[in-house]
C-alpha cells in the first residue's frame, strides 16, 4: 500500500498540467480567435492568461481565460460605454457560431462550452471543458477589463500575479502551485459541496495563499494541507485585496451569507484532514488515505 506522502505526490501530478491537454487547450484558443477576429478589431492573437498560464488552474479544465485585446479604433464602441455593451457584443458575435446553447454570459466574459464531460474519476480525455472569453483594453502598463455586476471597468495586470505566483512557489520549494491546485480541487468537488463552490471564485484562493502558505516548506502534504484549511476558514471574513494593487478586493464576490459558508465548509474540511493525519499516525493508513479521498475527490488515488 502507498503511503499518506506517496498518495499526495499522486495526486499532484495527476493535476499537472500535461502535453495532450496544452494542445488541446492551445487548439480552442486558435478556434475562439479566428472567429473573434472576424467580428472585432483584436490587436495580436488574444493570449492564454488567468490560472492557466500561472498553472494553478485545477482539473477538471475549464473557464481557461483568454484576453482579447481590442484595438484602439474600438474604443468610442465598447470601451466609452457601459461594461454590459462589450459582453453583450461578444456574446451576440458568438453565439452565430457556438448557439445559444454553449455560452453564458458572465461579469467580466462570455464563457463558451465546448459540450465535454468529465467522467466519474474526473478525467475529460485531455480535453478542456470551457473557455471564458474576456475583452480587454490596454491602459498603460496594464489592461482594463469589463465588470457587469459593478456596472465598472477594472484595472488588471496578469504580468504581476504570474510574478507573484513564480515567486511565491519558489519561496515554497516549489510547491506552492500544487498545493493550490489541491485547494482548488476540493473547491471544485461539486458531488460534495453542490453546485456552489465554497469559496466563489477559486482566485480567492489563491490570493490567500500567497499570505497564508509561505515559510518553509514542512515536507508534509497533509501537514501543510491541515494548516492551510484552518488558516483559510480563519480568515475568510478579511478583506483580500488585488495583489496587483489595482483592481476591486478578490473578497468583494462573496457576501456575508456566502462568506459564511465557505468558513464552515472550511472548518469542515480542517477537521477532516485533522482526522486523516490522526487515522495515519495510528498506523491506520488505507484509513487515512479513504479520509483524504472523501475531503478531495476522485483523483486522489487509494493505491
Ligand atoms: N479583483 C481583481 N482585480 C484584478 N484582477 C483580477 C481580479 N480578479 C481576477 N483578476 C484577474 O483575472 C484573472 C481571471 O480571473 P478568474 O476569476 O477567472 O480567476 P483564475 O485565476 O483564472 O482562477 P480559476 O480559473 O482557477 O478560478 C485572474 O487570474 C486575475 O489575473
Ligand atoms: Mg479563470
Amino acid at each position: 500500500m502507498i503511503t499518506v506522502e506517496e498518495a499526495f505526490q499522486k495526486f499532484k501530478s495527476r493535476l499537472e498540467l500535461n502535453d495532450k491537454e496544452q494542445k488541446n487547450a492551445s487548439d480552442r484558443h486558435y478556434e475562439v480567435r479566428d472567429y473573434m477576429v472576424t467580428k472585432f478589431a483584436i490587436e495580436g492573437q488574444g493570449f492564454l492568461t488567468g490560472s492557466y498560464k500561472r498553472n494553478t488552474k485545477s482539473k477538471p479544465l475549464k473557464d481557461i481565460d483568454i484576453f482579447f485585446v481590442l484595438k484602439d479604433s474600438e474604443r468610442s464602441k465598447y470601451r466609452d460605454k457601459t461594461p454590459s455593451v462589450v459582453v453583450d457584443a461578444f456574446y451576440d458575435a458568438l453565439e452565430k457560431k457556438y448557439g445559444a446553447a454553449a455560452l453564458r454570459k458572465q461579469g467580466r466574459s462570455v464563457n463558451i462550452n465546448f459540450g465535454v464531460k468529465a467522467d466519474d474519476d474526473d478525467n475529460t480525455d485531455y480535453r478542456i471543458l470551457s473557455i471564458d472569453a474576456v475583452p480587454a483594453f490596454t491602459a498603460g502598463d496594464n489592461y482594463e477589463i469589463p465588470d457587469t455586476e459593478t456596472g465598472k471597468w477594472i484595472k488588471t495586470n496578469p504580468k504581476i500575479h504570474e510574478a507573484k505566483a513564480v515567486a511565491a512557489h519558489q519561496a515554497f520549494s516549489n510547491e506552492w502551485k500544487g498545493i493550490v491546485r489541491m485547494m482548488k480541487y476540493w473547491n471544485n468537488n461539486t458531488k460534495k459541496h453542490g453546485p456552489d463552490k465554497p469559496v466563489k471564485q477559486s482566485f480567492l484562493i489563491e490570493v490567500m495563499a500567497l499570505q497564508c502558505l509561505y515559510g518553509s516548506w514542512g515536507g508534509s502534504f497533509a501537514r501543510e494541507i491541515q494548516a492551510l484549511f484552518h488558516t483559510l476558514a480563519d480568515r475568510v471574513f478579511d478583506e483580500w485585496a488585488d495583489p496587483a494593487g489595482l483592481g476591486p478586493p478578490v473578497s468583494n464576490g462573496m457576501d456575508a451569507a456566502r462568506k459564511q459558508r465557505a468558513r464552515t465548509l472550511l472548518l469542515a474540511a480542517a477537521k477532516e484532514a485533522d482526522n486523516a493525519i490522526d487515522l495515519a499516525r495510528k498506523g491506520r493508513n488505507g484509513e487515512a488515505l479513504q479520509a483524504w479521498r472523501n475531503l478531495f475527490g476522485p483523483k486522489f488515488p487509494l493505491s
